[in-house]
């Protein structure tokens, strides 16, 4: 795998938050299982079937030595997620706005505070060994729009949210396609990873 890379865990009717931006059943595959695998760069340990921890460590291994975009929401929802961004690299934060002032674990990870989402993903891709991880809805139909976003990885939940933040609702004008590379059945999970192509690819 390499390039720019978004991945979600997405109710079977397309949404990846409730309306209150909670994740609510999406995550609970990541501890439903016997098999533990631990996160690259922040300190938690998953616990799933033996299906998913292979997917899931050859996802890991890929992004080991990437850097990481999201979008503001993210950023605070998690709150910077105390400094250990996913995938141990360097994170670039896409918004209009200054870090908060009372950012407390600046020190450590680099994070930057970017307000343009190209401008986010060249120098996430000059920061780590080229692969960029993408989180937040948002940024990853901006990069699908610019024509940056390489893959898509889509952990499919059976359950219904009814209403929430979607994966991809706002597509603009995109005539991108989507190019099957895996579909894996876990327990309570399905994984699904698509290359992106565009037209003049
Ligand atoms: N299910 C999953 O796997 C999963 C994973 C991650 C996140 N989520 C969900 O995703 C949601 C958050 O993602 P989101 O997409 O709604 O928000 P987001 O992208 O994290 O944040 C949106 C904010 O980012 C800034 N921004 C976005 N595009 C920009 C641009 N082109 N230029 C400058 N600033 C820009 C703006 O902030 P300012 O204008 O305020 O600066 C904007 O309000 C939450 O509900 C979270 O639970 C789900």
């Amino acid at each position: 795998m390499a390039g720019v890379v978004a991945s979600f865990c997405m109710s079977l009717d397309g949404f990846v938050a409730r309306p209150d931006d909670s994740v609510g059943p999406l995550f609970d595959w990541y501890t439903a299982g016997d098999v533990e695998v631990p996160m690259v760069g922040y300190p938690i340990t998953f616990r799933v079937s033996p299906s998913s921890a292979d997917y899931l460590r050859s996802h890991l291994d890929a992004v080991r030595h990437s850097a990481f975009v999201c979008g503001r929401r993210v950023f605070e929802y998690t709150h910077g997620w105390g400094g250990s961004p996913p995938g141990g690299g360097a994170a670039f934060v896409v918004t209009h706005r200054p870090p908060p002032s009372d950012w407390p674990a600046a020190h450590l990870a680099p994070f930057t505070f970017v307000s343009s989402v190209s401008e986010a993903v060249e120098l996430a891709k000059a920061a780590g060994d080229g692969t960029v991880g993408v989180s937040g809805p948002s940024i990853a139909q901006q990069c699908l729009n610019l024509g940056l976003l390489d893959e898509v990885r889509i952990d499919l939940v059976p359950v219904f949210l009814g209403e929430g933040v979607r994966y991809f609702a706002h597509l603009g004008g995109s005539n991108a396609s989507l190019e099957r590379v895996e579909v894996v059945l876990g327990s309570g999970v399905t994984h699904l990873l698509y290359r992106v192509r565009y037209p003049d690819s």
